[in-house]
C-alpha cells in the first residue's frame, strides 16, 4: 500500500513537470485528484485494512494527496503568469510609432458663401424660409404673373419632370408659397438649390440662390436701394460702389439689376468685367401687384421688395474662379483652397 501510494505520487510529480499549459495541468489534477482516480480509490478501499493499519495509511494518502495538490497549484500559478506574459508581449503596440494623420475637412465654398449671405440678412432681421426643389408651374411661373405659353418663361431654360411639374428654376417661388400662408409684414430669405438646361463655364445645370423678400404697408425703392447696398458692402467690402440699373421682371415693377464694383480692378476695367469696370450680382424689384392679387393681398394697402441672386456667381467673383465646374467637381486640391 505504501509503496502504491508513492507510486502514485512520483507518477503524479512528473506528470506536473511535464505538463506545460494550464489546460494540461488541469487534466493532470483530474487524473491524479479527481473522483475517479487512483488515489481515491485508495482512499476508499482504507475501510478493507484492519484498524490499526488505517490510521497509518490514511495519513500517507492524505500527505500524497496535500503534496499533489500544492505542486498543482504552484505550477497552476506559474503557468498562469507565463500565459499572461505571452499574451501581452503578443499584444503589445508601440505608441512611440508615428499615427495616422487625420485631415481636417473643410466648409465647400459654395456653403461658405451662402453662410456669409444668409447671416448679412439675419442680422438686418430677416427669417429663412423654404420650398420644393421640386415644383409645381403654378409656384415657379404663374404666381410670379408669368402666364402659360408667355415667352417670358423662356428665360429660363425649364426642366420638367411632367406637363406641370419642374425642377425649379429660381427660388422665387418661395415668395408665392409663404405669402400664400402668412400675412405681413414679413422679411424672409429663402435658399436653396435651383436648376436650368444649361452648360458651360460659367452655367451649371444645378446650382445655388439666395432670394429675398420684404412686405409691409409701405415700401419704397429707397429701402430696396438701401437693404442691397448694405448687403454688397459686407459682402465686397465697405467702400465699394453700387449701381442699380433699370431691368426686366415680370414678378417687379420697376426692376432693377444690381452691379458691385469690379473687385478685380476697383473700376478702372479688366478681363473679369469684361472692361466695364462693373460685376452685375443680382435681379430686384418692387412686387409686381399681380404677385400680390395671386396670393390675395391687397395690393393697394401693401408694397414690398424682392430680389434674387447667384451664390455660385459670388463665390466665383469673390474668389477669382474662372469655371463654375469646379464647384462640383470636388477636387480636393481645389477644395483645400478655402
Ligand atoms: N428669379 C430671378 C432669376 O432667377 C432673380 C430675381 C430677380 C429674383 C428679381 C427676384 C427679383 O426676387 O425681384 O433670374
Amino acid at each position: 500500500m505504501q509503496e502504491k501510494i508513492k507510486d502514485i505520487e512520483k507518477q503524479a510529480l512528473a506528470a506536473i513537470e511535464k505538463a506545460a499549459t494550464a489546460a494540461a495541468l488541469e487534466e493532470v489534477r483530474v487524473k491524479f485528484l479527481g473522483k475517479k482516480s487512483e488515489l481515491m480509490a485508495v482512499l476508499k478501499s482504507l475501510g478493507t485494512l484492519s484498524l490499526e493499519d488505517r490510521p497509518q495509511a490514511g495519513s500517507l494518502v492524505n500527505a500524497s494527496k496535500s503534496i499533489i495538490e500544492t505542486t498543482i497549484k504552484e505550477k497552476m500559478t506559474a503557468l498562469l503568469q507565463a500565459e499572461q506574459a505571452k499574451k501581452i508581449e503578443a499584444e503589445k503596440i508601440d505608441v512611440t510609432l508615428p499615427g495616422k494623420g487625420i485631415r481636417r475637412g473643410r466648409i465647400h465654398p459654395i456653403t461658405q458663401v451662402m453662410e456669409e449671405a444668409k447671416s448679412i440678412f439675419l442680422r438686418l432681421g430677416y427669417e429663412i424660409a423654404e420650398g420644393p426643389d421640386i415644383e409645381s408651374d403654378h409656384y415657379n411661373f404663374d404666381g410670379l404673373n408669368i402666364p402659360p405659353h408667355h415667352p417670358s418663361r423662356d428665360m429660363w431654360s425649364t426642366l420638367f419632370v411632367s406637363d406641370s411639374v419642374i425642377l425649379r428654376t429660381h427660388t422665387s417661388p418661395v415668395q408665392v408659397r409663404v405669402m400664400e400662408k402668412r400675412k405681413p409684414p414679413l422679411a424672409i430669405i429663402a435658399p436653396g438649390r435651383v436648376y436650368r438646361r444649361d452648360s458651360d463655364a460659367t452655367h451649371s445645370p444645378v446650382f445655388h440662390q439666395l432670394e429675398g423678400f420684404l412686405v409691409d404697408k409701405k415700401v419704397t425703392f429707397g429701402d430696396l436701394k438701401g437693404t442691397l447696398t448694405e448687403f454688397l458692402r459686407q459682402m465686397f467690402g465697405q467702400n465699394k460702389k453700387v449701381r442699380f440699373r433699370p431691368s426686366f421682371f415680370p414678378f417687379t415693377e420697376p426692376s432693377a439689376e444690381v452691379d458691385v464694383e469690379c473687385v478685380m480692378c476697383s473700376g478702372r476695367g479688366c478681363r473679369l468685367c469684361k472692361e466695364t469696370g462693373w460685376l452685375e450680382i443680382l435681379g430686384s424689384g418692387m412686387i409686381d401687384p399681380n404677385v400680390f392679387k395671386a396670393v390675395g393681398y391687397d395690393a393697394e394697402k401693401h408694397g414690398g421688395f424682392a430680389f434674387g441672386m447667384g451664390i455660385e456667381r459670388i463665390a466665383m467673383l469673390k474668389y477669382g474662379i474662372d469655371d463654375i465646374r469646379l464647384f462640383f467637381e470636388n477636387d480636393i486640391r481645389f477644395l483645400e483652397q478655402f
